[in-house]
C-alpha cells in the first residue's frame, strides 16, 4: 500500500475516529493526525500528530512535504450554530483551508482528497423530503453557503486540472466519542449524555423537527468507501447526497425511553430553530448508492442502543 494520509482537524467529532479508522486500515505510520489543538491520548499517541493551522497554507505544505502525504481529508471546520455567531471565521476557515489543498492538490503535491460538504448546503427553497441530488440550493447559513461554494470549488478543480477530490453530503452525525463543536443537529448527542446521567434535558429544537441523520460508524465507512472507490465510479465531483435515518426530537426521545423510562425532555427552540426549519427532512442519497455502492447499517433502534451501551461505560 502507497497511501500516506493527512487528515486535518483530527481531533474534532468525525475526525478523531476517522483517524482511528485509518490508522487500522493504512497502518499507524502512515496517517498522520493533525489539529489546531490537542486531541485523546489515543488519536495522539497512536501515529504522528503535527498541531497545524489549516489557513496556513506554507505550513500545510511543510507538513505535506515532510511526511510526503498522498491522501488528505480535510475535516477542519466551523459548523453551522456557532457559524452564525462568528460569520467571518467561519468563512475564512472553511473556505480559504479548502482553497489551500485544492491548490497543492493541482499542483501535484497530492494525489487524493476528500472534503466534506453537508446537508447545510440545502436551504429554505430546496425539496423538504427526498432531496434529490441535483435541485434548487440557496443555503442561508454561513456554513451552508460555505459548503455550497466548497462544492462548486471541488468541482472546478476536477474538470480543469483533474483534481481527484471526493465529497459527500454528511446529515446530522450522531456520535460518543469525541463530541461535536456547535452544529444544529447537536441536540441528538447531547440528549443521551442527560439521558445515561439520569437528569432532564432541555432540547433547543421542537418536537417535530424531523432532520437527515447518521450513526457515525456509517459516516466513517462512507468516507472510507468513497475515497477507496475506483475512480471512474466517482462521477459527482461536486458532493454525493447521503442518508441513512431521519427522526425528530420526539421520535429520538421514545427511542431512549425504552431505555429510561423516567427520563423527561422539555422543548425550548432557539436560533438553531429556523437553521433546521431551512434544512431538509430527508434525503434521496440513490445517485451514492448507484456510484460507489453506498449502504448504511444502523437505524434508529440500533443507534440508540450501541450509543447507549458506550456512554454507560
Ligand atoms: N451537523 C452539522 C450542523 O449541525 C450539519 O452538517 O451544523
Amino acid at each position: 500500500m502507497s497511501e500516506k494520509i493527512l487528515i486535518i482537524g483530527s481531533c474534532g467529532q468525525i475526525g478523531t475516529e476517522l483517524t482511528i479508522k485509518l490508522r487500522e486500515l493504512y497502518g499507524n505510520d502512515n496517517v498522520v493526525a493533525a489539529d489546531i489543538n490537542s486531541g485523546s491520548n489515543e488519536l495522539m499517541y497512536s501515529g504522528p500528530f503535527e498541531i497545524l493551522d489549516a489557513t496556513k497554507k506554507d505550513d500545510v505544505k511543510k507538513i505535506i512535504k515532510k511526511y510526503k502525504i498522498t491522501d488528505v481529508y480535510l475535516m477542519a471546520a466551523m459548523l453551522s450554530a456557532v457559524g452564525e455567531k462568528f460569520p467571518e471565521k467561519a468563512w475564512n476557515l472553511n473556505m480559504n483551508s479548502l482553497l489551500i489543498i485544492l491548490d497543492l492538490a493541482k499542483d501535484g503535491l497530492i494525489k487524493k482528497v476528500f472534503w466534506p460538504s453537508s446537508m447545510a448546503a440545502f436551504g429554505p427553497t430546496s425539496p423538504k423530503v427526498d432531496t434529490p441530488q441535483m435541485t434548487i440550493m440557496e443555503p442561508s447559513t454561513v456554513y451552508g453557503i460555505s459548503k455550497l461554494a466548497g462544492e462548486r470549488w471541488c468541482e472546478y478543480y476536477y474538470q480543469k486540472f483533474g483534481v481527484d477530490v471526493r465529497s459527500i453530503r454528511y446529515p446530522g452525525i450522531i456520535s460518543w466519542k469525541t463530541k461535536p463543536g456547535g452544529g444544529t443537529t447537536d441536540y441528538a448527542i447531547d440528549i443521551f449524555y442527560k439521558a445515561v446521567s439520569h437528569e432532564d434535558y432541555s432540547c433547543f429544537l421542537s418536537e417535530d423537527t424531523r432532520l437527515p441523520m447518521m450513526y457515525m460508524d456509517d459516516a466513517i465507512k462512507a468516507t472510507v468507501d468513497i475515497m477507496q472507490a475506483d475512480s471512474s465510479k466517482i462521477k459527482v465531483r461536486s458532493s454525493y447526497n447521503l442518508s441513512a435515518i431521519d427522526f425528530t426530537p420526539a421520535e429520538v426521545y421514545q427511542e431512549i425511553k425504552n431505555h429510561y423510562p423516567d427520563f423527561k425532555v422539555t422543548y425550548s427552540p432557539d436560533f438553531r430553530q429556523v437553521i433546521a426549519d431551512s434544512w431538509p427532512q430527508r434525503i434521496d442519497d440513490s445517485v451514492a448508492r448507484k456510484d460507489w455502492g453506498w449502504n448504511h447499517s444502523f437505524d434508529l433502534e440500533k443507534m440508540t442502543s450501541d450509543m447507549i451501551k458506550n456512554l454507560s461505560n
